[in-house]
């Protein structure tokens, strides 16, 4: 039986009432701009993420360019990234008029190695942007550690870690913002684009909110150049749901994570780490074969789905080439982008499903 690498249906068929209930009254309500659930949800979010603000937006793409303009990055600022992370990262840094400097990533965990960031800083470092790849946590304190000794701002991007967890402390609300994303397929899904800043300071949070809506400070008086990126009151009410069963979702991935390991066990297959002292949020089971082609050509005769997240490391795309990066510049990044493939991951993946997928990776290897 086919096996997708994400199944929507099966993630809403269980939410089904409770979803149509709460997007049926947001369409009622006709307040379709920041309506009442716009604020819930927020605070909802500032709750989980034990932190003092959220802001919702149009995309977690957006939310990395507030969150950078709030905290002053612009022109003539450096912000220390990883090369290998989707490209909206360090897209947004460079939407600030900054320059996204790149820190190779740790072999196990495929997140920005603190001793590289250390290395890379400068005097016109103004902060560093780690990304929980696939859910799991970047090393946080020795980065919170550099950005104290160096007066930096620390960014989260969050996208793909909602849920997950650092000694404890929920991914996104550790450094001075965290950026989330609400792409259909992630930990939280909406129903359509959204993203959300998490802030702690209430000056950045405001500045946020203001970038978000035009740079308005009243109605129709901007005093900085803004966009429009409002997270939709329908959006708003619909993911207030799925928050309210984030931690179920979780734990549920960190099942299927468990059977994938047992069922893996053996194989030259190189299966995900977790951190220890902190939970994996999973939005990704993503392993490293050898021969990733063939593997994924008899995956797709199985019909089980599979994606390669991400085959060009950053410094390796056209649109940074201005930057002067060269292959051979972040070798772990390298050989992470022709080896990684990430399997089937939703919390309604069942163990039969996990081992069909184990089956056909046995063949394949
Ligand atoms: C690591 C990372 N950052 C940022 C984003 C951008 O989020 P969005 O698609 O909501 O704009 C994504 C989305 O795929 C992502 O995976």
């Amino acid at each position: 039986m086919a096996v997708p690498l994400v199944d929507l249906k099966a993630h809403s068929q269980q939410l089904k009432q409770e979803l149509a209930n709460a997007v049926l009254s947001a369409l009622e309500s006709t307040q379709f701009i920041n309506g009442p659930a716009v604020a819930a949800f927020e605070g909802q979010l500032a709750e989980y993420t034990e932190s003092e603000h959220a802001v919702g937006c149009a995309s977690g793409t957006d939310a990395l360019y507030l969150a950078l303009r709030s905290l002053g990055i612009g022109p003539g600022s450096e912000v220390i990234t990883t090369p290998f992370t989707f490209v909206a990262t360090a897209e947004a840094i460079a939407r600030c008029g900054a320059t996204p400097v790149f820190a190779d990533i740790d072999s196990q965990t495929y997140n920005i190695d603190p001793e590289n960031v250390r290395t890379a800083i400068t005097s016109r470092t103004r902060a560093i942007l780690p990304v929980h790849l696939f859910g799991q946590a970047a090393d946080m304190d020795p980065l919170m550690a550099l950005a104290r000794l160096h007066g930096l701002s620390v960014i989260e991007d969050g996208a793909q870690s909602l849920g997950g967890k650092y000694k404890g402390r929920p991914l996104g609300g550790i450094g001075d913002a965290g950026c989330l994303s609400f792409f259909p397929s992630k930990t939280i899904g909406g129903a359509g684009d959204g993203g959300a800043v998490i802030v702690k300071d209430a000056q950045a949070a405001q500045m946020v909110r203001t970038i978000r809506d035009h740079g308005a400070v009243k109605k129709y008086y901007s005093e900085t150049h803004g966009l429009n990126s409002r997270l939709d009151t329908v959006q708003a009410a619909y993911l207030r749901v799925k928050l309210r069963h984030l931690d179920a979702f979780i734990q549920q991935r960190n099942q299927v994570a468990r059977w994938y390991d047992a069922a893996l066990q053996g194989l030259p297959i190189v299966r995900p780490t977790v951190t220890e002292g902190c939970l994996h949020a999973f939005g990704y089971y993503t392993v490293q074969v050898q021969n990733r082609e063939r593997v994924q050509q008899v995956l797709n005769q199985h019909g089980i789905g599979n994606a390669v997240y991400y085959p060009y490391s950053l410094h390796c795309q056209p649109v940074f080439g201005d930057l002067g990066y060269k292959p051979g510049d972040f070798p772990v990044s390298e050989h992470a982008q022709e080896h990684v493939l990430s399997l089937p991951m939703y919390p309604e993946l069942t163990q039969d499903q996990v081992r069909e997928i184990a089956d056909a990776l046995k063949k394949a290897v």
